[in-house]
């Protein structure tokens, strides 16, 4: 993968005397968007079509969209010159034949976005198959989709991957049990892919954005349900469009940064938990208890 390489100013040499000092290299090499193969999972809609219509716009030679939902993948490609594709992203063979077709058809996958999923509404009263089916698409989906990309990637010494997860992965969704628990996991999983492969060039990312405007509340298998107004938490600090999204996770990529954090704040709030746990579980419970009012808590779901 052609990289250009830019000076990280900020950056302390290697033989800093703390060796997570020591890890943050003098010089950044870029990824660049330009002539690379890219697949989208969950690319027919919201932040996958909004990275999709971007990534084309930034050069790259052929886009692969997958999605459940195949004539919005279809259309989505057609948008951008690619291949639109139905695909489970749940389905570990799939997202195998996925891969080996596309590398057949336009050659080595230089990033793989692996961005599908959606949201629910519910605590501990939910059904076991709701929360272990969030856990397939969330979590296990970056597994399948790894473990079928990493070894061309690491042949090659250069590969890149941009999981989506959420800022709830880093903090919590409020009144979601299992969209807390899936997007801490996909976080980690990235944390571990990007610890044990980065020496053989892998490079990974992992998208924690707070509200966006899309069409993830209408796809949402739990939208009917009470107790609705969970972006209403993720909204407080404002709704991106995917489009500005996509710049932040354009100039992300370019660094080869970790957090993807297109909206700021997500940085302080994750500080301020690091600093003090119970604080920060007491700010959260004072914010549930402003958001559902005079409607049943989320903890009243059990029990009721
Ligand atoms: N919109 C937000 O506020 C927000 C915030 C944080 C994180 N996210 C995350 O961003 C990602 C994209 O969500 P979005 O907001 O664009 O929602 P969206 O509903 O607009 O798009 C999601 C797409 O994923 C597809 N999809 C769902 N399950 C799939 C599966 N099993 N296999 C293949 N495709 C599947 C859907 O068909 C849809 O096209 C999700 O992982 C979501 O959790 C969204």
């Amino acid at each position: 993968m052609s990289r250009g390489v830019r000076t990280n100013v900020a950056a302390v040499g290697r033989h800093g005397d703390r060796w997570w000092e020591g890890a943050r290299a003098s010089t950044v090499e870029c990824m660049e968007l330009r002539d690379k193969v890219v697949v989208v999972t969950g690319g027919a809609s919201g932040i996958g079509l909004g990275l999709t219509e971007r990534f084309h716009a930034e050069g790259a030679s052929h886009i692969v969209v997958a999605d459940l939902d195949e004539a919005g993948a279809v259309a989505a490609a057609k948008r951008v010159g690619g291949t639109g594709v139905a695909l489970d992203v749940s389905d570990e063979a799939a997202v195998a034949a996925l891969v080996e077709q596309a590398e057949d058809a336009h050659g080595p996958i230089d990033l793989f976005v692996s961005n599908a999923g959606y949201v629910t509404v519910g605590g501990l009263e939910i059904d076991d198959s709701e929360i272990l089916g969030m856990f397939d698409v969330h979590v296990m989906a970056h597994i399948y989709a790894a473990r079928a990309v990493l070894p061309s990637m690491i042949a090659r010494g250069e590969g890149y991957l941009l999981n989506t997860a959420s800022a709830a992965g880093l903090l919590a969704q409020v009144g979601s049990l299992a969209y807390t628990v899936t997007k801490h996991a996909a976080v980690a999983l990235s944390e571990w892919i990007a610890i044990t492969h980065g020496y053989q060039g892998i490079k990974v990312s992992v998208l924690c954005p707070q509200a966006v405007a899309t069409n993830i509340t209408e796809n949402s298998p739990s939208r009917d349900r009470p107790g609705g107004g969970m972006l209403g938490v993720a909204a407080r600090d404002g709704v991106l469009s995917p489009d500005q999204l996509a710049d932040t996770v354009i100039e992300a990529l370019a660094a080869e940064r970790f957090h993807v954090l297109p909206h700021d704040e997500v940085a302080t709030y994750v500080e301020r938990k690091a600093s003090d746990v119970d604080r920060w579980i007491g700010g959260m419970q004072r914010m549930q208890a402003r958001l559902y009012g005079d409607n049943p808590q989320p903890g009243d779901w059990l029990v009721s």
